[in-house]
This record gives structure tokens, C-alpha cells and sequence, in this order.
């Protein structure tokens, strides 16, 4: 049972909506709960992107992502500038496309001059497809194929080596080609911070990134490889993080490697700080802005390098969540209802764990509203469980919200990053369609799967067609 702290604050769905309504300051996105465009209007419903949420689930069904473009472009747009504003070397925002790997979403942060940082042959796939150019493509993952090497060097996106095992089967597939693999480093920096522990990914005990005790070696090794060109070094601290700290102290940390680097003679000018920036997903949770990130990030990978007489490096960084995460929410309808006498009521949607499998995983907290009566009070306190046969499949507990009945659309918000990405069929659901809003215009960027979708990889030996069915 996923337990939280019952929800004190909301007299009505009307206290999530976005404080910049009105207002020609906008703020970051991560820091709200419901995308930037989100309002209420005439009817008491909930509208993202100039679209009444209502009208969208009785058009495409629910469960319905909704994903609203402006709350994307504006959290690229502001990383973006924020590098320009903090930073006077070249740099490159990268979206960690594990948060949301689809066609539009690569697209739409490709058409925002960011770069996409993949990590398999999947995601790799997905990028190129959408159009992302390849030399802003870098490949990451801690046990890469052979066959997702060969892919990426084919393709000539730059490869984040992680371990011994992608350094000699790079070796082994660059030798005799023309020009050097691009290649980056990642080691694991020792900072810890305070995060979920399935998403922490600095300290020292973690599967990705070498060890610093083997930089030398690694240095060693890359530096006598000609069909490997090192041109950075890469650190990742970890995920939903609220704290400013980790990325004062990384810089550092970073520039004493490329000291060590161009002793070997590697010829690094990329460090890339990795992602982590967290998001609100409740009112409780106050993430730095993504200005306030990357001024701190800038501000330190400067002190660090005119400390250290380092010239200042292209500066990447690889946010995933930040960009993705509070522009989508997951529209449901509301069916069965349970109250357990002077225990709890449940109130049941027609998705769960499939579409949203973070409560269950990292007991992940979400906010949510009744969209077709936001201005009502809030006056049950009711916990909201998916439709899984699992009874840990509950995506809010203890949530205060109006008097629902089946029928009403439940909106969860916060799901852009993570959801899709991470959903499944468990229970042969068919995942949810996807619309990206704006401007009033909806379209579908994922299409809902059908029953047939979920035998298209299914077959059945001869053997065992029943002899009524030959
Ligand atoms: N770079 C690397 C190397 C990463 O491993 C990750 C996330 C990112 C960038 C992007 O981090 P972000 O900016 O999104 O925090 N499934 C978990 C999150 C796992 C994060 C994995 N790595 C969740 O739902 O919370």
C-alpha cells in the first residue's frame, strides 16, 4: 500500500492551476503542478493547450495523456537561455529521452535546438527517426550490445563509454575504420544526494560509470587507441532532485578528471553534468527554477576551471524530467467506488499501474483533480486505485477531492515524464493514445493500442490449435 500524508490545502481543484495565469512572468515549469496553459473555463472544466480536457476523452478515450506543447517548448526555452545568460563558452542542453522516447516529443525539443541523449538501440532509433541530427545525439547505458555500438557508430553519434566492456568492443568494431569513434567517459563522481534510492546514480556503489580508483587506467587505455577519440567526460548525480549542493560540488570533482585527462593527452572539451533537475508534484515539493539550475551549474563549472587554469569546456547537460514532466497530464474515467467502512473509499479509474507504474515503484506522490467540476469543494477523502489486479496498484492515496461518480474524468497531473516511457501491458491493457495540445488543436502522437496490438507478437504452434479450430 503506497501511504501518504492525507492532502490538507486544496478547497477545490482551482488551487493547482498555474500562478503565472495572467501574469507575463513566467514561471518555471517544473515548478507547477499543471502545465502553463491550464485553466478553467466558462463550464467549470479543466482546458490545457486551448483544448477542454472533457471534450479530449470523449474524443480520443481515456486513459489520455495530454501533453501540452508550450509547457515543453517554454522548459527548453529556458534551459536554453539560461546557458546563454550564465555561460560564456559553447554549450548543448541534451533531453534524456528515457523520460518520454517518442517521435513528437524528440521533435519537438530537436526543433528547440536541443540535442537528445539515448541509451539503447531503441531510443536511438526513435531520435534519428524524429529527425534529431546525430551529431546532438549521445549514447549512454551501462551494458550497450555489441549490435547498439555498431548502430551508433554507424550512425556517427558520440558513445558514453561506461565500462571496460563498451571500451573493448569499441575497440574491436573502430580499428580499421576511417575516422575515430567519439567518445566520452562516465565515471561515477561519489556525491551522493537525496533522492529515491532506485534513482540515486553518484555514489560510489552504482552500476554505471567507472570507478574514479580506474581512471588512470582508463585514461591510459583510451589514450592508446587512436580509433577512439575522447573528446569528454561525463557524470550523472541522479534523479528528482531538489537540492542545489551536488551541482556546486560536481564541477569540481569533474574538472580535476580532465586535468588528469589532458595529462594523457585526450583531447576532452566536452563535460556534461548530467540531468536531475526535480519537479513539484505536490505542493509540498519546491524544486529549484531550471534558471536557478543552470546558474548554478555555470557558476561553478567556471570557478572550478579558472581555478584550476582549465579552459572552459562545451558544457552539456542532460535533463529529462524538467523538460518533460509537468506538461503532461493522464486523463482518466472514474468507475467503480468502494468504501470500506471507517477505513478508506476507494474511488477506481480505468488505468493504473500500467500507464502511471511510479506510485508502486518509488511510492512516487501525485496531485489530481475532478475536471469537469473544478471550482467544486473539495470534501471526500478517497484513495485512487487503478483497475490492476494487484492491490498495491493504487496511483493517490488519501487524496481530498469532491463528491465523484463513475463517469467523471479524474485528471492525475505531473505524468510527462516517466509514464509512457516506463508503461506496460500488464493485465493485456492496451497502453493510452497520447495528444499533444495547443492553440486550441489536438493531435494524436501515440495512438491508443488496440486488441490486436496485443497479439501482434503473439504465436501459437500448430500444436496447439484445438482440433475444433483447424
Ligand atoms: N542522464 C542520465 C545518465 C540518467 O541516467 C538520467 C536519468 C538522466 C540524465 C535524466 O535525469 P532527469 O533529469 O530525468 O532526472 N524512472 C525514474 C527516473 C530514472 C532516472 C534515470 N536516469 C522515475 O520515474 O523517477
Amino acid at each position: 500500500m503506497v501511504s501518504t500524508p492525507p492532502v490538507e490545502s486544496p478547497t477545490s481543484g482551482l488551487s493547482y492551476l498555474p500562478s503565472n495565469e495572467g501574469s507575463t512572468d513566467t514561471r518555471s515549469p517544473n515548478q507547477e503542478l499543471f502545465p502553463l496553459t491550464a485553466r478553467v473555463n466558462d463550464n467549470d472544466t479543466l482546458e490545457i493547450g486551448g483544448c477542454d480536457v472533457t471534450t479530449l476523452t470523449r474524443r480520443f478515450g481515456t486513459p489520455l495523456y495530454i501533453l501540452d506543447e508550450a509547457t515543453l517548448r517554454e522548459a527548453c526555452r529556458q534551459y536554453r537561455d539560461a546557458f546563454q545568460r550564465y555561460y560564456d563558452g559553447d554549450s548543448l542542453v541534451l533531453f534524456a529521452s528515457k523520460a518520454w522516447s517518442c517521435l513528437a516529443v524528440c521533435a519537438i525539443v530537436a526543433s528547440e535546438g536541443l540535442g537528445t541523449d539515448v541509451v539503447s538501440g531503441g531510443e536511438l532509433y526513435t531520435a534519428l527517426k524524429a529527425g534529431v541530427s546525430p551529431d546532438r545525439i549521445y549514447l549512454h547505458g551501462n551494458n550497450k550490445s555489441r549490435r547498439e555500438l555498431q548502430r551508433a557508430i554507424e550512425a556517427g553519434i558520440t558513445i558514453v563509454a561506461d565500462n571496460w566492456n563498451d571500451l573493448n568492443i569499441l575497440v574491436s568494431l573502430s580499428e580499421h575504420r576511417p575516422t575515430p569513434v567519439r567518445l566520452m567517459l562516465r565515471l561515477t563522481p561519489g556525491i551522493e544526494c537525496h533522492t529515491h534510492e532506485y534513482i540515486q546514480t553518484g555514489h560510489l556503489d552504482s552500476k554505471f560509470g567507472f570507478d574514479p580508483d580506474s581512471l588512470d587506467a582508463v585514461l591510459e587505455f583510451v589514450s592508446q587507441h587512436p580509433s577512439l577519440s575522447c573528446i569528454g567526460l561525463h557524470a550523472h548525480i541522479g534523479s528528482q532532485i531538489f537540492e542545489l549542493q551536488p551541482h556546486c560540488d560536481l564541477p569540481k570533482v569533474m574538472v580535476s578528471w580532465w586535468q588528469r585527462a589532458k595529462a594523457y593527452g585526450l583531447p576532452v572539451t566536452e563535460l556534461n553534468v548530467g540531468g536531475g533537475l526535480g519537479i513539484r508534484y505536490t505542493e509540498a515539493d519546491d524544486p529549484p527554477s531550471i534558471d536557478e539550475w543552470v546558474k548554478t551549474v555555470c557558476e561553478n563549472v567556471t570557478a572550478a576551471c579558472r581555478e584550476a587554469g582549465m579552459p572552459l569546456p562545451r558544457l552539456l547537460c542532460e535533463p529529462g524530467r524538467s523538460l518533460v514532466g509537468s506538461a503532461c497530464v493522464t486523463a482518466y474515467t472514474i468507475g467503480a467506488e468502494k468504501t470500506v467502512p471507517g477505513i478508506r473509499t476507494y474511488i477506481t479509474v480505468d488505468g493504473g499501474m500500467s500507464d502511471n507504474p511510479r506510485p508502486i515503484t518509488y511510492q512516487s506522490v501525485y496531485r489530481t483533480v475532478v475536471a469537469d467540476r473544478m471550482s467544486a469543494p473539495a470534501t471526500e477523502t478517497v484513495t485512487v486505485a487503478g483497475k490492476h489486479c494487484e492491490s498495491g496498484d493504487v496511483l493517490v492515496s488519501n487524496v481530498r477531492l469532491p463528491k465523484t461518480q463513475a463517469g467523471d474524468v479524474l485528471v492525475v497531473m505531473g505524468t510527462g515524464a516517466y509514464n509512457y516511457s516506463m508503461s506496460s501491458n500488464y493485465n493485456r491493457l492496451p497502453r493510452p493514445a497520447a495528444v499533444l495540445v495547443g492553440n486550441g488543436e489536438a493531435n494524436i502522437v501515440l495512438q491508443r493500442e488496440t486488441d490486436a496490438d496485443l497479439l501482434r507478437q503473439d504465436r501459437l504452434p500448430e500444436r496447439l490449435v484445438s482440433m475444433e479450430d483447424r
